[in-house]
């Protein structure tokens, strides 16, 4: 019994070679593994951008999701006169007629709107009257190019109010 163990757990020379050899070589392949790996994150990692450009990479990737566009509203804003903002959008209907608006300078046309006065005339122009769109449809025209633009079209037919 004891001489069969003693037989089966003999070791020889050469397992105690291999077992040594495994013993250190395993631990190096492992360290050298690891170190190709640092290495190898580490060259994905090289800087080669600029600092300006790295830096505009990282505020393009920490920039929020919704943007907001920053508008000066101190900015002044030109307010078009009366023959601009005519000239700009009120001439394609009121020139020719357009969907029965009432003409430019044709004082048929105009008399009785223009004894109704400015002011409601206005009024009915920004908010939009049957065929006619509100502001035109033009919506970024203030209302003091509106007013502006109806005095100038009212003029033309015989009125003689004041533009603001
Ligand atoms: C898409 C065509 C169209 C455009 C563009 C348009 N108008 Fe008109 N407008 C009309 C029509 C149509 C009428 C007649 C509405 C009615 O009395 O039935 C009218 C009527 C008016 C009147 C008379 C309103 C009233 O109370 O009788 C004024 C004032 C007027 N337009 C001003 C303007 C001004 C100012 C602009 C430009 C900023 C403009 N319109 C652009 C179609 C247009």
């Amino acid at each position: 019994m004891s001489a069969h163990h003693e037989e089966m757990t003999k070791t020889t020379p050469m397992q105690v070679v291999m077992a040594s050899v495994g013993g250190l070589v395993a631990p190096l392949i492992a360290i050298f593994l690891i170190i190709q790996l640092v290495l190898g994150i580490q060259a994905t990692h090289v800087n080669t951008e600029t600092d300006e450009a790295s830096s505009a990479a990282v505020a393009g990737r920490i920039k929020p999701v919704g943007e907001v566009k920053v508008v000066d509203a101190n900015a002044p804003r030109v307010e078009k006169n009366g023959e601009e903002v005519f000239n700009a959008v009120c001439t394609s209907c009121h020139t020719s007629g357009a969907l029965g608006a009432p003409k430019f300078s044709n004082k048929g046309d105009w008399s009785a709107r223009i004894g109704r006065g400015l002011d409601g005339l206005v009024k009915t122009a920004i908010e939009g009257i049957r065929a006619m769109p509100a502001r035109g449809g033009a919506p970024d025209l203030s209302d003091i190019e509106m007013q502006r633009a109806v005095a100038y079209m009212a003029n033309s037919a015989g009125a003689k109010f004041e533009a603001k």
